[in-house]
């Protein structure tokens, strides 16, 4: 990303955007949605904003997805009423500020449990509402959901509540940025719908019929066109990229949309460079194959610790970098990278075009 006005750079760390390649990805996962007639419902955990969410919707996206209630309060606050909030409502006062939000917004939950359900159901009968749901099923990830097999009584029971549709069945496959191969991607992805589809019909079987089935992850996006039995698409990070979704194989460098941008503040030895970029601008998520992100235009820097504010690089033969200079870099996992910034320097052409404030940063209640 070229940056015109070197003064910006002179306050780093700053986090920006290329908001050409932003678009790109917006529309290339948008037309491939439309081509294969799957609802595209983007997750809004990666970008926050209610301007990139906009960006989407106005692409062909049906709604969009978020992880949290707090997430989901800042988005209809901000004029977007179709959400799947992808994560439980528990305890009294979330409950309360679910039937609250329930007022302004056409919203959907997540879950996997009977309890949870049925506080829900209390929810949607004091306000006379049906609450839709989205099930959670376990497809691989082992973290939400159950087997299709030990989903189906569950499920039956959630679908005997009077105020409770169950609207759709859902996965995430993170376990597919484990994966070496395109091979290994593709099989995860097919296997996750299939799995979804057999619950289905287990559940079809005992009179329970549900509309959508609910895919979600970037790694898989791209093989959209072979995935069977899907109805609506979930991805996140495709409106960034990463570098777990350049290693999953779903993107190259010139299609990551966010770098973030350094400079250089110590240089004690040859084979070390300190930069003014920690966990509190990078995260901490580990690289499977080591490091904390892509120092682009420099193969022979490694990123290799981060403390708070200082990141270390150990630098492999020579460079040329000098303290003051500014390095660009592309990010292991770029959801909590967003989480830490409060605004998105949106760039074009090398010129700052925009800032993008990232409203929903921080709302994990
Ligand atoms: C439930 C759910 N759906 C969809 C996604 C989006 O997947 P990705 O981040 O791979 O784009 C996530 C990501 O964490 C998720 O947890």
């Amino acid at each position: 990303m070229e940056v015109t006005d070197k003064e910006l750079l002179t306050d780093t760390p700053i986090v920006a955007v290329d908001l050409d390649v932003l678009e790109q990805n917006i529309s290339w996962l948008s037309n491939l949605a439309k081509e294969v007639g799957v609802k595209l419902r983007p997750h809004a955990k990666t970008h926050k904003s209610p301007y990139v969410a906009k960006k989407q919707l106005d692409a062909g996206a049906i709604g969009i997805t978020t992880a949290k209630l707090g997430e989901a309060e800042v988005m209809v606050d901000n004029g977007i009423n179709d959400i799947l909030i992808a994560f439980p409502i528990i305890g009294k006062r979330k409950l309360e500020r679910f039937g609250q939000l329930l007022k302004r917004a056409n919203l959907m939950v997540a879950l996997d449990d009977l309890e949870i359900a049925r506080s829900l159901n209390e929810v949607g009968e004091k306000l006379d509402k049906e609450i839709e749901i989205y099930a959670d099923v376990d497809t691989g990830l082992h973290r939400m959901g159950r087997s299709p097999i030990e989903s189906v009584d569950h499920l039956y029971e959630i679908s005997k509540l009077s105020h409770i549709t169950i609207k759709g069945l859902m996965s995430h496959t993170g376990h597919a940025y484990q994966a070496e191969t395109d091979e290994e991607i593709r099989r995860i992805a097919i296997e996750d719908a299939t799995l979804l589809n057999q619950t289905k019909e287990m559940l079809a079987e005992k009179g329970v019929f549900i509309p959508e089935i609910s895919i979600g992850a970037t790694a898989t996006a791209r093989f959209i066109k072979e995935i069977p039995f899907v109805t609506e698409m979930r991805p996140g990070m495709y409106v960034f990229n990463d570098r777990f979704v350049m290693a999953s194989g779903g993107a190259k460098e010139e299609n990551c949309a966010v770098s973030v941008f350094a400079t250089v503040i110590s240089h004690p030895t040859n084979d070390r460079i300190i930069i003014d970029a920690g966990s509190k601008t990078l995260a901490q998520d580990p690289f499977k194959h080591g490091g904390h992100g892509v120092v682009k235009g420099h193969d022979n820097l490694v990123i290799s610790s981060l403390s708070e504010e200082h990141g270390t690089i150990v630098v492999r033969g020579n460079t040329n970098l000098n303290v003051g200079d500014v390095i660009q870099i592309i990010p292991n996992h770029i959801c909590p990278v967003i989480n830490l910034t409060d605004n998105l320097y949106g760039f074009r052409n090398g010129e700052l075009e925009r800032m993008i404030p990232v409203l929903g940063r921080g709302k994990n209640r």
